[in-house]
């Protein structure tokens, strides 16, 4: 497992500082310095169904560059972002320092957040958006969840569907599921020198591990942890150009099938609550 971890962080280390880049076609982070009230696509999303956040105490579960994570505290959360990639989180850090954003960021595994965060004091948990298909076990990830939450506490996550991830995104026509929709105990190997965004370079840590997670099975997994479900809901759209040639980009910035949209979910988002 240890030789998966490793693998794959160098891959998000080398993506992170491709990601970082100030201007461009991919997250442009220098647009959060100069428009203090701009919020990620993916935040702007979420909106309706997160609600009222101001005040909340948040962790952003492998945030990233922090955009997203600098977003929920544009809306008033206390946020603190966790990733496993160094790079990222100095790349993060050195974003809010301009931007002036009030944001805490912490190095770990997610798996060993109980062990750098305080346990049970967290009313928001957000994740999501390429954030699962990283774990090798939902169970494990759904027990952490339930752990950093305060009772009355919530999770919301939007995540690429599995349906998704179960397809084969080289085809430019006909959907193909191809790869596995259930949870497996052998990830997917792949070795690709792109990235979802476009960047100014290929990749040199090339190689990466993924385990899909069907969606009963992430339910499960929470109900399991304690936790109450409040919402299940799917989407026809996606934040990438995950299936590309075959999408038709959204004046929101949410990528959906064109020749056949609305055959398939692309992503979801679920809220579960912590009894209290
Ligand atoms: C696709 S990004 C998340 C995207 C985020 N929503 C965004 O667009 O800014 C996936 C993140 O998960 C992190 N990650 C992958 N495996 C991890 C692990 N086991 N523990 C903590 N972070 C992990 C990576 O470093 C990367 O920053």
């Amino acid at each position: 497992m240890q030789e998966y971890l490793d693998t794959n962080r160098a891959n998000w280390d080398d993506r992170a500082s491709a990601h970082a880049a100030r201007t461009g076609l991919g997250y442009a982070v220098q647009r959060y310095v100069d428009d203090p009230a701009l919020l990620s696509d993916v935040v702007r999303f979420d909106l309706d169904r997160l609600g009222d956040i101001r005040g909340l105490r948040t962790v952003h579960l492998q945030c990233h560059i922090g955009t997203d994570t600098l977003s929920l505290a544009r809306l008033g959360a206390q946020v603190t972002g966790l990733d496993f990639s160094p790079v990222a989180l100095t790349e993060a850090k050195a974003l809010v320092a301009e931007s002036g954003d009030q944001v805490q960021f912490v190095e770990s595994d997610v798996y060993a957040a109980l062990s750098v965060l305080e346990p049970a004091s967290y009313d928001l948990v957000y994740t999501g958006i390429g954030a699962l298909c990283w774990l090798p076990s939902i169970d494990r990830w759904a027990q952490v969840v339930a752990g950093l939450l305060a009772p009355g506490g919530r999770l919301f996550i939007r995540e690429g569907h599995p349906i998704l991830w179960a397809m084969d995104e080289t085809r430019d026509e006909d959907l193909l599921l191809r790869f596995p929709y259930f949870e497996q105990e052998k990830p997917l190997a792949w070795d690709d020198d792109s990235t979802y965004v476009a960047t100014d370079r290929p990749l040199t840590a090339t190689k990466t591990y993924e385990w899909n997670h069907g969606l009963g099975e992430i339910v499960t997994s929470l109900l399991a942890a304690g936790l109450t479900l409040t919402m299940l809901v799917e989407h026809d759209s996606v934040p990438w150009e995950a299936l590309p040639g075959q999408m038709i980009e959204r004046a929101d910035g949410e990528f959906a099938l064109d020749a056949r949209a609305g055959v398939a979910p692309l992503s979801y988002t679920i809220q579960a609550v912590k009894p209290g």
